[in-house]
């Protein structure tokens, strides 16, 4: 008998039996890429083991393996866009936000009778799994897929079911998709009806395990589907779900690495699973988010009210929120995060390597959270109370409690079911419509053309290749047109960066025999091909024809000293507010550079100041500019700065800009740090919760400032009448000439003040002034009023006036034994110029919206005071 090797039980075996069998079939074993895609047509997440190769599925780029097979193990997220499994998440045993996927992949290498064969052999032998309680499905039009089931695997075709739309996969709203065949893995009656995983009531009896998709056609954004240049595979089986089978249990929760996390929830709520329904939801939920959470922040993603961010922050919520619900006060993602870096560090170093930034900005999240719950139950307390008991709760209030405050429906209906109201399900339900097509239009990308333009430049790369970049050349290259369309065009070769990176495109002329015209801007149309966006000055230009193509030279030296400054600023900004600053996004163009990054709070003057300096001394020290081409394993070795979605295996540029700053970078750089001039920050600002964003210039930019700022102060000066120089004792002179006049003007005013009062007391009836009088503010009437009370024979003094022509003061001030009540004395004036206040006995003043009605409201005060006429 055969030794049989061990079968895998832990993910790491998983793993590992995983590219132990697919490298043996020729593979290349392909290490997972970040969760953030690259590719223009991908989804808000990486969200399948293909999307890091849809460059090759497309014909986009060449194949770098040989054969042309690869096999990974992927981080993928669902939380968001086309596959979206959050609302699932916790209810369901199966689904995961979070999940690893084992895939294996030809590109226009073996098709369908290999893939069949591989997962048959895989499932059955090397994972040891019943093949009896296997079941297939195949596409309704794929007859051969099923035939290959049935004559190469011998699989009874009893157990092969036909589906449609369930049999398709698609990447997103446009990209690669085909046809597909998946496993399906059969728990047995107690876990439902017989009748396969066709039949919809048995689908936690029937759990999918692996799909294989037979990649043949692109999704554009009309919706039309085209042939692939090569028909590919793509297969994907769920690590959690192979696991939970091989754990016999249909609740992934149960397995290797989830019940390591389960195991962390259930200590920091106190409660186990089985406890209720409830609890078992939260801490299945708290299980799952924390892991997505986790993965997102350290691939950089940072919680923010859009796209990702936002994503992000609704997926941290949700678990506080349940961990609220479950009346846990202290935070519990902390020791949440800290407890899944533990298990899956060792698997994806990223973790290890980002462990302080993403608890750091988990826990963060956490607090303010835990505060917006609380003003949320606040929010709900008072908008119940406006509502009279067997009445409504408007579905507006639930849903912003839903999405602003992250309360689910459930919990809103209940607290309000407490009090005898009820939600008003159809008002929320239409928010909720309104807010999906919000995030279903944030969630899909586009980047290429729509129709026919996009296929004619699909077809222009498959016969061309990638456009060839001469630019970090030369500034004018000879070229050849390959075509026009709309308003852009093509060439062979180009020395014409296309906006990337943050550095916006080139602009400049090409010119052949019969034409010349105006470069606007260049792009990418598709990865690697350039497309000049033209203007015609003169003439016609046609495909065939050479051409001379130049940059504006002067306009691309200016974004080379600004791109090259942004490389500098990003160095200080890391050395003087630390590590954790992290690129966000960048935007370099020929007048400034803006850097966004990640920073919880505004920098201070005394920050801005020593980062110009660190960076304008780093500058002058000129040490020389390097950027040449390495592969990813090399950059990662020198310690390259990188965006996470950038492959491995792959060719990159690594820019070291001096001794200190070392990133990849494809975008256009300086010769040595010295030709980018004098660096100067412009603005700093938030856009966005822990998010900054700085402005700088660098070059002439600070010389032009320079002249701005001179031409305003003297400007200020001509203004004041003194040379430049003496601007400040110009101002001071003029500053203390305004202080004596309006010493004199106060005086003035006193003076013609006293003479007022003295009209007043001299008609005053029997010691009670009622006046209407001219006041530029209410303190004006306050002191007048208590100038008067204070005159010998004064009993009582009321005074009304509308200062500014706005809004109605009233003062009233009595004297001790006047025997009278100042507040009483003006409040029906008060009411009469429909306003209110003023309590005191002695002095009351009270403020009124209507002038109109003073007149009205003296005579009643006369009337109060017993004095009137
Ligand atoms: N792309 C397919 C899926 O995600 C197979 O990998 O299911």
């Amino acid at each position: 008998m055969s030794q049989q090797p061990a079968r895998p039980r832990t993910a790491d075996e998983l793993r590992r039996a995983w590219d132990d069998f697919f490298a043996a079939r020729g593979h290349t074993i392909v290490p997972s890429s970040g969760l953030i895609p690259t590719h223009p047509s991908a989804p808000m997440f990486t969200n399948s083991g293909m999307m890091p190769f849809v460059p090759y599925f497309l014909g986009e780029e060449p194949v770098p393996y040989s054969p042309r097979r690869a096999a990974s193990v992927q981080k993928c997220v669902r939380a968001g866009g086309k596959h979206n499994d959050l609302d699932e998440i916790g209810r369901s045993p199966r689904h995961l936000s979070f999940f690893e996927m084992l895939g294996n992949f030809s590109f226009g290498d073996y098709f369908k009778p290999d893939a069949i064969r591989w997962a048959w052999e895989f499932v059955t032998e090397a994972l040891g799994i019943d093949g009896d309680r296997i079941w297939v499905t195949c596409h309704v039009s794929d007859d051969e897929a099923e035939q290959i089931w049935v004559d190469d695997v011998g699989f009874p075709i009893e157990r092969i079911q036909r589906l449609d739309k369930d049999n398709f996969w698609e990447m997103g709203e446009t990209g690669p998709c085909g046809p597909s065949s998946e496993l399906f893995f059969d728990y047995g009656p107690e876990l439902g009806p017989a009748g396969g995983p066709a039949n919809p009531d048995a689908e936690h009896r029937y759990v999918e395990i692996w799909n294989l998709v037979f990649q043949q056609y692109f999704r554009s954004e009309d919706g039309r589907l085209s042939d692939l240049p090569t028909k590919n595979i793509d297969t994907g089986a769920g690590l959690e779900r192979i696991l939970a089978v091989l754990a016999d249990s249909p609740s992934l929760y149960d397995a290797d690495v989830l019940s390591g996390l389960v195991d962390e929830a259930q200590s920091v709520t106190a409660r186990r699973l089985g406890d209720g329904e409830l609890s078992d939801i939260a801490l299945r939920l708290l299980a799952d988010h924390t892991r997505t959470a986790t993965f997102l922040v350290a691939d950089g993603v940072v919680p923010s009210n859009e796209d990702r961010g936002y994503v992000l922050r609704r997926i941290i919520r949700r678990a506080v929120r349940f961990a609220y619900m479950l009346d846990v006060e202290r935070a519990v993602m902390p020791p949440l995060v800290e407890r899944c870096i533990q298990i899956m560090g060792g698997a994806y170093p990223e973790l290890v390597e980002g462990h302080d930034r993403v608890v750091d900005m988990i826990s963060r999240e956490e607090e303010g959270f835990r505060r917006t719950l609380a003003r949320g139950s606040v929010l709900l307390d008072s908008a119940l109370d406006a509502v009279p008991q067997g009445g409504h709760l408007p579905g507006q209030v639930a849903f912003e409690l839903h999405d602003t405050y992250g309360f689910p429906l459930e919990v809103t209906s209940e607290m309000a079911d407490l009090r005898g109201v009820t939600v008003d399900l159809e008002g929320f339900d239409s928010e909720m419509a309104a807010q999906r097509e919000r995030s279903r239009a944030a969630g899909k990308r586009t980047g290429v053309a729509a129709g026919e333009s996009a296929d004619a430049e699909r077809a222009l790369l498959a016969e061309h290749g990638p456009t060839v970049f001469t630019g970090r050349e030369e500034e004018t290259t000879s070229a050849t047109v390959l075509a026009v369309i709309g308003d852009g065009l093509f060439l062979d070769r180009t020395p014409f960066y296309a906006e990337s990176g943050g550095q916006v495109g080139d602009t400049g002329t090409i010119t052949t025999p019969t034409g010349t015209a105006r470069v606007v801007d260049t792009t990418y149309a598709l990865p690697g091909l350039h497309r000049h966006t033209f203007e015609l000055v003169e003439g016609t230009i046609e495909p065939g024809q050479e051409a001379t193509a130049s940059i504006d030279a002067e306009r691309r030296a200016a974004i080379r000293r600004n791109h090259t400054g942004t490389h500098v600023l990003h160095w200080a900004l890391r050395e003087v507010l630390g590590e954790h600053v992290k690129q966000q996004g960048s935007w370099v163009g020929p007048d400034r550079l803006r850097f966004d990054f990640a920073h919880h709070g505004a920098l201070s003057q005394d920050e801005i100041r020593r980062i110009e300096d660190l960076a304008n001394h780093e500058i002058l020290d000129n040490a020389s500019v390097r950027h040449y081409e390495t592969t990813m394993e090399e950059a990662r070795r020198l310690g390259a700065i990188m965006f996470f979605g950038d492959k491995y295996g792959e060719v990159v540029r690594v820019l070291e800009a001096g001794r200190h700053s070392t990133e990849l970078c494809g975008g256009t750089h300086v010769g040595a740090l010295g030709d980018i001039g004098p660096l100067k920050v412009v603005s700093e600002t938030s856009i966005g919760s822990n998010i900054r964003r700085i402005e700088a210039v660098t070059g002439t930019g600070p010389i032009e400032r320079l002249r701005l700022e001179e031409d305003r102060l003297r400007s200020a000066a001509d203004l004041l009448g003194v040379p430049t120089e003496d601007l400040q004792g110009g101002i001071e002179k003029r500053l203390a000439e305004l202080r004596s006049a309006r010493e004199e003007l106060k005086a003035l005013r006193k003076q013609l003040a006293g003479s007022q009062a003295d009209e007043l007391v001299d008609a005053a009836v029997d010691g009670v002034v009622v006046a209407r009088i001219d006041a530029d503010s209410r303190d004006e009437v306050r002191d007048l009023a208590v100038a008067l009370r204070d005159r010998p024979g004064i009993r009582a003094v009321v005074l009304g006036a509308s200062p500014g022509g706005k809004g109605v003061a009233l003062v009233s001030a009595v004297a001790p034994d006047s025997g009278l009540n100042a507040a009483e004395l003006i409040a029906d004036a008060a009411r009469t110029v429909g306003g209110g206040g003023g309590k005191g006995a002695d002095l009351a003043a009270a403020g009124g919206k209507h002038p109109e009605h003073l007149d009205e409201a003296l005579e009643q005060v006369r009337a109060a005071a017993g004095v009137a006429g």
